[in-house]
């Protein structure tokens, strides 16, 4: 990792988590509660909880990339009511067995990265720099985004584009993806978006640069993000008490879409969001990466299936 600590000063002032008002109202975090945040990053979402959640509250929070965790450290610092761990929410039920976490008050999951990540020449994650096409939010594990284009079929690859980027050229990359690697093995997030930008150039009216939709798929492919939300999903029950309030933040149609299908099992959920919550005009202005945020909010019902009110709820646990 690169400059982590002058990026995260700077990134420090300029970090805005998204639908803050919009968190704090819908899951209305109080005093003394326990809260989780599966997904700290920057820790701009879990100060706003913090805060809320004192006196006697205890903030609970994950990050699967070990760097961010450090960030999320200086932040938050190291007071008795935090406690920061590391690791996939994919695995949330024996994580929290492991570090013996009682059944939290409520919980929070922002999905996707930062811009601490995406700004980082190392990780891979930009077209707008030359850097390895590594992609991974942990890089001790797993498969790198270059070692993903070397080995899979042009029809996998294909595929990737198509579902997770919703790229309509998705077989044309492929093909030339293929034919590219043939002469030379695509290492670099510069290698990878000229073959794209040469599929599709772009229009001078264009705003979006057209690698775009190839790196946002590939980058859900690195990190099987829509199987790791799939298993976070139905694992949360398990870490939640009756009760309790759920919010997750999705940036891609196909999470906001698992979420809304899990909200809808009436045997365990009371939706409080119809319909998924969007960013105003106001905080567009202010922080675009707003744009295609959407947050569900559902309560926890109780194991027979009746709502539970909030003064049963503090008992609980
Ligand atoms: C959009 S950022 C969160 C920003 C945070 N809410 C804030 O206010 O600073 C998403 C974070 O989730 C982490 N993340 C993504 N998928 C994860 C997963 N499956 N398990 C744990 N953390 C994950 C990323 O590493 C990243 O730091």
């Amino acid at each position: 990792m690169t400059n982590t600590k002058e990026q995260f000063m700077s990134s420090k002032l300029r970090h805005l988590p998204v639908l803050s008002k919009e968190v704090l109202s819908l899951l209305q975090p109080k005093p003394g509660e326990v809260w989780f945040d599966a997904t700290v990053g920057l820790a701009g979402h879990s100060q706003l909880i913090l805060t809320a959640i004192q006196p006697n509250g205890r903030l609970i929070a994950m990050d699967q990339d070990p760097a961010m965790m450090v960030l999320a450290r200086e932040k938050l610092g190291n007071e008795k009511n935090i406690l920061i761990f590391q690791g996939n929410f994919d695995q949330i039920s024996d994580l929290f067995a492991q570090h013996q976490i009682p059944l939290v008050d409520g919980l929070l999951a922002d999905l996707g990265i930062c811009s601490v990540q995406l700004d980082d020449p190392q990780r891979g994650f930009s077209f707008r720099m030359e850097c390895p096409l590594d992609m991974r939010m942990n890089q001790e594990i797993g498969e790198r985004a270059d070692q993903i284009i070397a080995r899979s079929e042009e029809e996998e690859l294909a595929d990737i584009f198509y579902y997770y980027g919703e790229e309509r050229q998705s077989r044309r990359i492929a093909r030339k993806i293929v034919q590219e690697r043939k002469k030379q093995a695509i290492t670099t997030t510069g290698q990878l978006a000229n073959i794209v930008r040469s599929c599709l150039p772009r229009s001078p009216k264009q705003r979006i640069d057209p690698a775009t939709r190839v790196f946002q798929a590939l980058r859900i492919a690195v990190n099987d993000e829509l199987g790791a939300l799939e298993r976070f999903l139905s694992q949360i029950p398990s870490i939640v008490k009756p009760g309790g309030r759920v919010g997750i933040i999705s940036f891609h149609s196909l999470e906001d879409r698992m979420v809304k299908l899990e909200f809808k099992k009436q045997d365990l959920w009371s939706t409080i969001t119809r319909k998924p919550i969007e960013a105003s005009e106001e905080e567009l202005k202010e922080n675009p990466r707003c744009r295609s945020a959407k947050l569900r909010v559902a309560i926890l019902k109780d194991p027979s299936g009746q709502p539970v009110s909030n003064e049963t709820n503090l008992g609980i646990g």
